[in-house]
């Protein structure tokens, strides 16, 4: 099973036209059997965008494809379009894992937070896959990550949220939010943050991405993807990210 996932687009005055065609074109000769969008799909939550975005995106060709709502999708009561336009499915089951997304965004508010009965919605929908990989999708970041400044927007509850991914045997969260591709492992957790797909907002690393996950029934492995560049093992890039944030000693 081959999922993609993009994040970020941000339809509106940053978003980059080409570097989305080229995405568009790459990821279609994937042939990816899910894509996810882990939100901020628009810039500023408003019909123009959603209706953009909604054409450009039916332009992947993937069956399967699931929607995270991000905080710049809630402006402007945009939740309302994003409702209508983007089907928020919540579970996706396939043979050998479900997919879970989770709604972290509220209106005109940057920070997210999960909420103590979606985090027992989650529990319990697990609960009825066992056996199966566990993967939950979310716009807003429940580590923080580096090189994207003070970080006061992680989801409020992250404690909360990894208490219940724990519990629940979780195996892969899925992020977006900080434009900055990096992963964690939390104990046998393993967190994946993907970058910017076309805005031009680069955060740590100034290129635009997507995410390719492949996932087997005992392995799941997950690279990086440049759009139109390189493609390259998370780990390599994480590699290269420590040595470039070495100071220099005294
Ligand atoms: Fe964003
Ligand atoms: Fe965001």
């Amino acid at each position: 099973m081959r999922l993609v996932q993009i994040s970020d687009l941000h339809f509106g005055p940053q978003f980059q036209q080409e570097v989305f065609e080229r995405a568009v074109e790459e990821i279609n000769d994937i042939k990816p059997d899910v894509l996810v969008v882990t939100g901020d799909i628009t810039e500023n939550g408003i019909v123009r965008e959603y209706e953009d975005a909604k054409k450009s995106i039916e332009r992947i060709e993937c069956e399967r494809k699931v929607y995270c709502s991000g905080n710049h999708d809630y402006k402007s009561t945009g939740y309302l379009l994003f409702k209508r336009l983007f089907d928020p499915k919540r579970v996706l089951e396939f043979d050998n894992f479900v997919i879970a997304t989770i709604s972290t965004a509220r209106p005109d508010r940057d920070e997210g937070e999960i909420g103590y009965r979606q985090l027992i919605w989650l529990q319990r929908t697990l609960s009825k896959h066992e056996g199966k990989k566990k993967i939950v999708a979310m716009h807003h970041h429940v580590v923080p990550v580096p090189d994207t400044g003070t970080d006061r927007i992680t989801v409020l509850d992250a404690g909360d949220a990894l208490r219940t991914f724990a519990y629940s045997n979780v195996d892969l969260v899925l992020c977006g939010h900080r434009h900055r591709p990096w992963f964690w492992r939390v104990e046998r957790l393993l967190v994946v943050h993907a970058g910017t797909l076309s805005s031009l907002r680069t955060r740590g690393f100034f290129a635009n991405t997507y995410n390719i996950i492949q996932i087997d029934d005992d392995s799941i492995k997950f690279s990086l993807k440049v759009v139109g560049g390189e493609l390259t093992s998370f780990e390599e890039f994480r590699r290269k990210s420590f040595e470039e944030s070495v100071m220099p000693e005294d």
